[in-house]
């Protein structure tokens, strides 16, 4: 059975594809791309169309990761072409709290951050934006994705 993995930021073009970059690369890695589909999509349409920032597929491709897509806002009824909504930080979370219709959709909200074994305090609950931040910015939401994706991928 296929499992449907939805990210979700606020833009769709910074922190949302690179968890949807790393996933995709953690999954072929693992030679299980049978087992998921895999999106990504923003709370905030305005960025609809664009590719993914420049500075999030620059770092990304040091490392390996190829970061694809154009930037979507997610709309209520992709709840039910997923299994897994994963938040990248609280406030994406409220907003998809308050687009789920029923209970089944809220019970398919997760934050990305809830699989991030360095994250301990409600503090690190966030992957935080890096958008109007500096370059090291862009290498923490990496970090953050790498290991809390990896962890995902052992539990799903
Ligand atoms: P993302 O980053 O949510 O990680 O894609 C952002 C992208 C654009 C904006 C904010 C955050 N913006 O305000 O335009």
């Amino acid at each position: 059975m296929t499992t449907r993995v939805c990210f979700v930021c606020l833009g769709n073009i910074c922190r949302s594809p690179t968890a949807e970059g790393v996933f995709k690369h953690l999954v072929r890695e693992a030679n299980r791309t049978d087992d998921f589909a895999i999106e990504s999509a923003g709370t905030a349409a305005y960025h609809e169309g664009e590719a993914p920032d420049r500075r999030s597929t620059a770092a990304a491709r040091e490392r390996g990761f190829e970061l694809i897509g154009q930037a979507r806002g997610f709309i209520a009824s992709d709840f039910d072409r997923f299994d897994h909504v994963v938040a990248m930080d609280r406030s994406n979370l409220s907003d998809l709290t308050a687009l789920a219709r029923t209970a089944a959709d809220r019970d398919k909200l997760s934050l990305l951050r809830a699989f991030d074994p360095q994250s301990t305090t409600p503090a690190d609950a966030d992957v935080p934006d890096p958008y109007y931040g500096g370059g090291r910015g862009f290498e923490n939401v990496l970090d953050i994705c790498v290991r809390s994706c990896s962890a995902m991928l052992e539990r799903w």
